[in-house]
């Protein structure tokens, strides 16, 4: 099939050495609650009236637990190198922590062996929001075990797929793990609780920090990173106040989790808010966060406008969409955005390099999606122009899957899945890609 629209940029245009990959996680995709896995967070959320649209759930997502080679060969054919994945902790150590599942370190073997075969590099991720039931039970990320019981579960992995992964990420987007699930209430566990809430933001960094120490010392030498979504953070208007609320918002969400692992300090502004609420002494844990990385991950999607009121507790403002274009979901399209926050992570965490490891759009038009995906390629390049290091880009994301809270209504896949049948169906975008990345592109 020919595709619709092309993108009107070519893969030489990044480098020979540039990746360009797909990503998904674990929950959104396998389904496969079988063979030894312990529930997670999801399951019980999303298995819960009330917290996912149209009472969807990832039971059985993308069945990608056992169509997993049919998903290989679909990105080896869309000409990617590298596939971003990330492993259910609740499969390999049901419980969280104790004994292992043989039959989920075998699914692991199968699937990160299928990308070698094929020639694909295994990207991965450690946590990408399944937490194992067993310790939210005992608190989740409000524990400081649970942090503990992460940095075993990083050496096991790294111990049994270290010598096979390109990369491992500890945590997937830390501010949705943290502030989306703890004081929002939108992801599991669902809590709205500022209390909850800081402890999470710390436990979550710190974990990170004793995972890093952990798989350093099995020694494996993949490369060691973390993954941040940035959202750009606008004033509603320019008052003082409004100006003041995006920076407080910035603060938060693009600097917060970054500084406290690439600077071992969290922006003032977050901490007066937050230090009643943070563990005791969260101080003497700085230089355990701090450890050196070999790369980082931007997820990059849209931005918020900012409005102040003082009538809000904790972070006194409303965030609102602007009057950009916007996506399906409607997501504001702001692919300048991107550039500048590939400079400004490059600026202010010097010598590290920086994947983009999310970035797509949910449509149902694929001229739109296409067009959404090259204006993204144009941005990085801009970057790339003004020296950022920038190694790779990983699209979000390749079928169709178990949005969260969104259920299936968002379709950011680009390739179709229909969740009665499971049956994949590339789209136009996927030609597309297939034709800048095989070489075939005008
Ligand atoms: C970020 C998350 O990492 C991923 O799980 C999610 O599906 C996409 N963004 C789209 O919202």
């Amino acid at each position: 099939m020919e595709p619709l629209l092309m993108f009107t940029h070519k893969r030489a245009d990044f480098g020979p050495d540039f990746l360009f990959g797909v990503a998904m996680a674990s929950h959104q995709i396998e389904g496969g609650q079988a063979d030894g896995r312990g529930p997670s967070i999801w399951d019980t959320f999303a298995n819960t009236p009330g917290n996912v649209r149209d009472f969807a759930n990832g039971n059985i997502a993308c069945d990608h637990y056992n169509r997993w080679p049919e998903d290989l060969d679909l990105i080896r054919d869309g000409g990617f190198d590298a596939y971003r994945f990330s492993f259910s902790w609740s499969r390999l150590v049901p419980e969280g922590v104790g004994s292992i599942n043989p039959k989920g370190l075998d699914f692991y073997d199968r699937l990160i062996d299928g990308m070698l075969e094929r020639d694909i590099k295994p990207l991965a991720t450690l946590y990408h929001w399944d937490l194992p039931s067993a310790l939210q039970d005992r608190g989740g990320w409000m524990n400081r075990d649970t942090s503990l019981a992460f940095a075993d579960y990083a050496a096991l992995v790294a111990d049994k797929f270290g010598s096979r992964l390109a990369s491992i990420a500890t945590f997937n987007e830390p501010w949705c793990i943290t502030v989306l699930s703890h004081f929002l209430g939108v992801h599991a566990p669902g809590y709205r609780d500022v209390r909850a809430t800081a402890r999470a933001m710390h436990h979550v960094l710190l974990a990170h920090g004793l995972g890093i120490k952990a798989m350093r010392s099995v020694g494996t030498n993949e490369q060691l990173g973390i993954v941040v979504n940035m959202e750009k953070c606008d004033p509603a208007t320019n008052s003082p106040e409004d100006i003041e609320a995006a920076a407080l918002g910035d603060a938060i969400f693009n600097q917060f989790f970054l500084d406290g692992v690439l600077k071992g300090s969290y922006p003032q502004k977050v901490t007066d808010i937050l230090a009643p609420h943070l563990p005791e002494n969260w101080q003497d844990d700085m230089p355990t966060l701090n450890q050196p990385l070999d790369w980082v991950g931007i997820n990059f999607y849209t931005r918020f406008l900012y409005t102040a009121d003082p009538r809000v507790p904790v972070f006194p403002f409303t965030q609102a969409r602007g009057p950009l274009e916007k996506t399906h979901v409607g997501w504001e399209v702001i692919p300048e955005a991107l550039t500048e926050f590939l400079v400004r992570v490059s600026k202010r965490y010097p010598g590290l390099p920086i994947y983009v490891t999310e970035n797509g759009a949910s449509e149902t038009d694929e001229e739109r999606r296409i067009r959404f995906f090259d204006r993204h390629f144009a941005a990085m390049l801009e970057a790339m122009k003004q020296g950022v290091d920038l190694r790779g880009y990983m699209a979000w994301t390749l079928v169709d899957n178990f949005e969260w809270a969104e259920g299936w209504m968002p379709k950011f896949g680009i390739v179709g899945m229909d969740p009665d049948t499971l049956e994949r169906q590339p789209k136009s975008t996927y030609y597309a890609f297939q034709q800048m990345l095989k070489g075939q592109s005008v």
